[in-house]
């Protein structure tokens, strides 16, 4: 997979991407044919137990993303610029993504718009693909709240947005937590592809965090999450079957220990 791959898919095929955060299911989303494996900073909430991405760091990236890339070698993948990395700076931020494609990305994904045009284009210009993030982004909760975006004028807004970061140069854009009429007008209005996170049907792709996917995790499920698995109820029925099995001198068993031939 590559960049010019991923935009020939718009309009044609939908693009599937999930977030992984180490080696064994990076792996899984490679042996499967996952298009894109996302190092997202949701690490800081689903991996590091934070309330919010604003923890993050480089090195949580960097640290994440290494065992992403030796579980899915021939994957694409997306690494995450985490909170402060691209803000402070463009010389910042442009050594941050850089360390990133270094580190093992095949592109980096940034949150926010006009506001960091000038900077993706210059990665661009440097040969680093970017995907962009816009609607509900995370790094900006103490300003916007986790609600809803694209509602009434402000569909207007994340369309010129979402022109403004294809003339940028992203590859793809991200749309989380958007109205569904407005991600539909933000893909019809661009020619990259959309790929959403509770953003509705229309968009090009989309996108789920690892363990909302699987049902690891069990807290309240947000009305956008479709879970493919009950991992959280099966992984506490397994540890619970190994404290009975212990407890009760069920394990091990013969066929796992080591014994000298014969004896
Ligand atoms: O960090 C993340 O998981 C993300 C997705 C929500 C797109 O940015």
């Amino acid at each position: 997979m590559n960049v010019r791959k991923l935009m020939a898919m718009k309009n044609k095929v939908p693009i599937t991407m999930v977030t992984a955060y180490d080696y064994f299911s990076a792996k899984a989303c490679e042996e499967v044919g996952m298009d894109i494996i996302l190092v997202g900073d949701s690490l800081g909430n689903v991996v590091l137990g934070y309330n919010s991405t604003l923890n993050v760091k480089m090195e949580d990236i960097i640290r994440h993303l290494s065992a992403v890339r030796r579980g899915a070698p021939n994957s694409f993948i997306v690494a995450d610029m985490p909170f402060m990395s691209y803000q402070v700076s463009e010389e910042e931020g442009i050594r941050n993504a850089g360390r990133l494609i270094q580190e093992g990305a095949n592109a980096v994904k940034l949150e926010g718009g006009k506001r960091i045009a000038p900077l993706i284009k210059k990665l661009v210009d440097m040969g680093i693909p970017v995907m962009g993030h816009i609607g509900l982004t995370p790094q900006s909760v103490n300003v916007s709240g986790y609600r809803v975006q694209g509602k009434g004028d402000d569909s207007y807004r994340m369309v010129e947005e979402a022109k403004i970061l294809e003339e940028a140069g992203v590859f793809s854009l991200v749309l989380e937590l958007t109205m569904e009429e407005t991600a539909k007008a933000v893909s019809q209005a661009i020619s990259i592809p959309t790929i959403g996170i509770g953003a509705g049907r229309y968009c090009d792709g989309q996108v789920l965090v690892w363990h909302d996917l699987l049902g690891i995790n069990d807290e309240k499920k947000m009305k956008f999450v479709k879970r493919y698995a009950d991992l959280s109820f099966q992984i506490k029925e397994a540890l619970k079957a190994y404290i009975e099995d212990v407890k009760g001198k069920k394990f091990p068993e013969e066929e796992h220990v080591f014994k000298e031939e014969g004896k």
